[in-house]
């Protein structure tokens, strides 16, 4: 039997009972699972598993710019117009569509050299998806309806990077 505590109020008296197990099992779990979510996420050094919420809004914004822009609205260019994985399909898309009249390294040809500074319609990343999206009166065909707002946006940021590269 444990020691009693030695005092007594009104008559009842209190045994000296240890903590139970399964409470300090509780509280080493917890201590355990505290120390391994700062090892592992952020809060006191960036995390070993370098999540946190800016790269995890980043991806989101570019996972839904793509499957919105794939449901027929428009692709936010922001979140892909840097993207080398968007950049490298649209190389492929202008192999196949728009070599012809701008030329295998997009200088020219049938149509204007796409890889200098120089913009009829424009060169904002918006000017140039509009410019692919509807063409224009003097040759440039429309691509809306052949390629849909999703390529156009892939091969608009494959144009916009040629410029860059200089
Ligand atoms: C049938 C030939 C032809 C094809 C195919 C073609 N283009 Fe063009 N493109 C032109 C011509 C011609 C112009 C100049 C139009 C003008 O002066 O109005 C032009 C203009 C442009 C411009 C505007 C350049 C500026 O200075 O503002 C962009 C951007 C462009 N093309 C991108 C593309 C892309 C991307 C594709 C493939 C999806 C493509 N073009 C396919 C003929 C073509």
């Amino acid at each position: 039997m444990p020691e009693k505590i030695g005092h007594s109020i009104d008559g009842i008296e209190e045994y000296d009972n240890p903590i139970p197990a399964w409470l300090m099992w509780l509280l080493y779990v917890s201590i355990a699972i505290a120390v391994a979510y700062l090892v592992l996420y952020p809060g006191f050094w960036k995390g070993a598993t370098g999540w946190n919420q800016a790269t995890m809004y980043e991806r989101e914004i570019k996972e839904a710019s793509l499957k919105y822009a794939s449901a027929g609205g428009t692709a936010d260019l922001s979140a892909i117009i840097n993207d080398p994985t968007a950049i490298a399909r649209g190389q492929e898309i202008f192999a196949q569509n728009c070599m012809p009249c701008h030329g295998a390294d997009a200088t020219g040809g049938i149509g204007p050299n796409l890889t200098d500074n120089t913009w009829l319609y424009g060169g904002t990343p918006e000017e140039v998806v509009h410019t692919i999206t509807n063409g224009t009166e003097k040759g440039m065909p429309t691509w809306k309806s052949q390629l849909g707002p999703k390529k156009i946006a892939d091969v608009a940021s494959y144009v916009l990077s040629l410029g860059r590269a200089r």
